[in-house]
């Protein structure tokens, strides 16, 4: 099957249904950019009654998903040749931009979703990449594997209506998006900058990438302390490579 298929184990597959109402992901489904195969972890239950889940070795409180089922269905699930396996967990690397980046290189990408108080540990010998969306705990692996699932789309040649914009936009060079404004000039006594009226390209530009420094120094200085050094410039050609199939005119990606 052409495009990237997204190969999701997870309990509650009627949480994907979310993704058939949002925007450029449900056209990217529609256009065959990419493939949704969801994979109920309940049919690959063991017993009559398809149990997943058991108590914890120990003793202690919750459920624990058996090691069985899931290796059943990541059993289950044909591999392509450039395929990963990530396991949605709150122990994990936390996720970045430059991960939605790199996995669109692939042309499958397993998410495991966990579920309830955790997973059997030898669950994690079948992932390839352990992410966390964040520190904090949510009740399942479900809105984790729809967060990667969006934010690896809507970078695919093809599913945005103007590629152009994923160049400026917060994260891509490590700096805030530039701020945006559109019509009416002025709302409720707030006026857009004279500057992007002036008609004069080079200075706006400029402003624009002014302000990017301003926002990431008062917004998230953590993103720009490496700006001197080797680590930023690594990162920063690390994702201008990946990205290069957007820049069809010169001079649109900025010059850092
Ligand atoms: N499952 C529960 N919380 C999570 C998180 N923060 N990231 C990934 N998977 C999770």
């Amino acid at each position: 099957m052409s495009g990237l298929n997204f190969d999701v184990i997870t309990l509650f597959p009627k949480a994907f249904e979310l993704i058939n109402n949002l925007g450029v992901i449900t056209r990217a489904l529609d256009n065959n950019l990419i493939n949704l195969n969801l994979h109920d972890l309940r049919e690959f239950g063991e017993g009559c009654y398809r149990q997943v889940d058991d108590k914890p070795y120990g003793g202690g409180s919750g459920m624990v998903l058996k090691p069985g089922p899931i290796f059943e269905a990541h059993d289950s699930i044909n591999k392509t040749s450039k395929s990963k396996t990530i396991l949605m967990t709150p122990q994990g690397k936390v996720l970045k931009q430059k991960d939605f980046i790199r996995w669109t290189s692939l042309d499958q990408l397993i998410i495991i979703c966990g579920q309830y108080e955790g997973f059997d540990e030898r669950v994690r010998c079948l992932a390839d990449e352990e992410i966390s969306i964040g520190d904090y705990v949510l009740s399942g692996g479900e809105i984790p594997a729809i967060t990667i699932i969006n934010g690896v789309t809507r970078l695919l040649p093809g599913t945005l209506g103007d590629p152009k914009s994923l160049l400026d936009e917060s994260h891509n060079n490590f700096l805030l998006e530039y701020p945006h404004y559109t019509r009416p000039l002025i709302f409720r006594e707030m006026k857009v900058p004279d500057i992007l009226i002036s008609g004069n390209h080079k200075e706006i530009k400029l402003w624009r990438k002014t302000k990017m420094y301003e926002r990431t120094l008062l917004k998230r200085n953590d993103l720009i302390k490496g700006v001197n050094g080797s680590d930023f410039h690594q990162r920063n050609s690390d994702s201008s490579d990946n990205l290069k199939f957007y820049l069809q005119e010169e001079n649109v990606y900025p010059d850092w």
